[in-house]
C-alpha cells in the first residue's frame, strides 16, 4: 500500500552526502505527514565511496538511482538534470530536499524549481567567497532558487541576508552531519581499524585530500607530499585515498615515489565507522574536506585545512580548524606547533546537538502544506 503524506525526494549523490541525509530520513519516516522518497544519482557509485555508506548509517537502498557515474562538470551536472526530470514528471513531489554543495544539489534543486515544485536547502548560505571551487559555484546557486534555506551556524544566515534572501526562508537548525556524527560515535568504538592498521591513539596524523585545486595541480600537490614526507619522519601518516586524488597521482607520475615513504600509509578510502573511529583517535587531522573540519571540531581533534579558505569559518572561531594554505613550510610548521602544543579545548557550536534533523522536520512539518495529510483531515 502506498503511504499517504507530503511526497518529500531526498536527494543524495555523493559521499558526504549520505551522513547528511540518514538522520533527516529518519525523523522523516517517523511522522506519517511524510512520505519520503529517497534518490540517488549515482555520483558516486563505487562500493567505498556510497554503499559503504549506506550499510554503516543503517540507511536503506535508495528508492531510486538515477546512475549517473562521473563526467565533467557540465556533463555530470546535465545528467543529473536529465534523469532527475525524468523522474519528477512520472512521480511529482510536493517537496524536494538537497543537502551540501556537490553537483547533485544544484542540478536537482534546478530541475524542482522550474517545474515550480518547492526545494529545501540544507546546509545553506555556506560561502568561502572563492567562486573557483565548483561547490562554491553550486551553493551560491541552490540558496537562490531555494524555499527552505536550513542553516548550521549563525554566518551562514548573515551570508543569506545579506544576499537578498528573505529571513522568513531562513531556518537556523544546527547541523545534520553532527547528528550522524554523535549518532554513531559509540558505535565506531567497536571498529577495528586500528588493529587493522597497527595504530596507536594519538599516535599518527591523518590525512585526506580531494579538492581539484589541491590534486589536479601538479605543482601543489607535489608540495603536500613534500610536506608529508617531512611529517612522516616524526609521526606515521595515514592517507585513505580519494579516487580523484589516486588517478592524479597516477597521471603526474607520483605514485611510485610515496610508495616509497616509508611511514606514509596510503590506503583505500573506508566506509563511515571506521573513518570516525580514525579521527576520533588521530593526533592531527590535515584535510581539504568541509566536513571533517566541523567533525574534528565536535571531536576535539585538532584540523589543518590546506586551503586558501574555507566556508566553515566557525570551525576556527569555535573549533579546532586551522587554515594554513597549501605551502609546504608552513604546513610542517604548524603540525610541528601541534605536535608540540597543548591538547585544544573546543566549544561545541550551537545546536551542533544531534537535534537538526528533527528541528528541520519540525518546521516542515508546521509550514507545508498537506493536501492528503490523513492526520489533518481526521482533525477537521
Ligand atoms: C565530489 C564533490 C565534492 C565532494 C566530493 C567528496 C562536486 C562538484 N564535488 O567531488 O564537493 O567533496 O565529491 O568525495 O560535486 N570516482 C570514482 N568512484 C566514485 C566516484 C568518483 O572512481 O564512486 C572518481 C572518478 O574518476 C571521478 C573522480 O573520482 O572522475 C571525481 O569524482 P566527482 O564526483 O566528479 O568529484 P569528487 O572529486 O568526488
Amino acid at each position: 500500500m502506498v503511504r499517504p503524506g507530503a511526497k518529500i525526494f531526498l536527494v543524495a549523490g555523493a559521499r558526504p552526502n549520505f551522513m547528511k541525509i540518514a538522520p533527516i530520513l529518519d525523523q522523516l519516516r517517523k511522522r506519517a505527514q511524510f512520505r519520503p522518497i529517497l534518490i540517488h544519482t549515482g555520483q558516486h557509485y563505487d562500493d567505498v565511496m556510497s554503499r559503504a555508506f549506506f550499510r554503516d548509517l543503517d540507511l536503506l537502498s535508495p528508492d531510486v538511482n538515477l546512475g549517473v557515474g562521473s563526467g565533467s562538470q557540465a556533463q555530470q551536472t546535465g545528467r543529473i538534470m536529465q534523469e532527475f526530470e525524468r523522474v519528477v514528471v512520472k512521480r511529482p513531489p510536493d517537496l524536494v530536499m538537497v543537502v551540501g554543495d556537490v553537483n547533485s544539489t544544484v542540478a536537482c534543486s534546478l530541475v524542482a524549481a522550474k517545474r515550480h515544485i518547492p526545494v529545501a536547502h540544507v546546509e545553506a548560505g555556506l560561502r568561502s567567497f572563492d567562486r573557483r571551487m565548483p561547490e562554491e559555484i553550486n551553493r551560491v546557486l541552490t540558496d537562490a532558487i531555494s524555499d527552505y534555506l536550513f542553516t548550521s551556524c549563525s554566518d551562514a544566515d548573515e551570508n543569506l541576508l545579506r544576499e537578498g534572501v528573505p529571513g522568513e526562508k531562513i531556518f537556523f537548525v544546527g547541523n545534520v552531519m553532527i547528528d550522524s556524527l554523535l549518532k554513531f560515535r559509540e558505535k565506531s568504538k567497536s571498529s577495528t581499524i586500528m588493529e587493522n592498521l597497527s595504530l596507536r591513539r594519538r599516535e599518527y596524523v591523518l590525512m585526506t585530500l580531494h579538492r581539484p585545486s589541491n590534486v589536479d595541480e601538479p605543482k601543489i600537490l607535489r608540495g603536500i607530499l613534500r610536506a608529508v614526507g617531512q611529517i612522516q619522519q616524526r609521526m606515521p601518516v595515514v592517507f585513505p585515498i580519494h579516487p580523484r586524488s589516486r588517478k592524479m597521482l597516477q597521471k603526474f607520475g607520483l605514485e611510485k615515489e610515496i610508495a616509497g615513504v616509508s611511514n606514509l600509509r596510503v590506503i583505500d578510502p573506508m566506509g563511515y565507522i571506521d573513518f570516525l573511529r580514525l579521527m576520533d583517535q588521530a593526533r592531527l587531522v590535515l584535510t581539504d574536506s568541509g566536513g571533517i573540519q566541523e567533525e574534528t571540531t565536535v571531536l576535539g581533534i585538532p584540523c589543518l585545512t590546506l586551503r586558501e579558505n574555507t566556508e566553515r569559518p566557525i570551525t576556527v572561531r569555535e573549533g579546532t580548524n586551522r587554515v594554513v594554505g597549501t605551502d609546504p613550510q608552513r604546513i610542517i610548521r604548524e603540525t610541528e606547533a601541534i605536535l608540540e602544543g597543548q591538547p585544544v579545548r573546543p566549544r561545541k557550536p550551537k545546536f551542533w546537538d544531534g537535534r537538526a534533523a528533527a528541528r528541520i522536520v519540525d518546521i516542515l512539518s508546521k509550514t507545508m502544506n498537506f493536501p492528503q495529510a490523513p492526520e489533518k483531515r481526521r482533525r477537521r
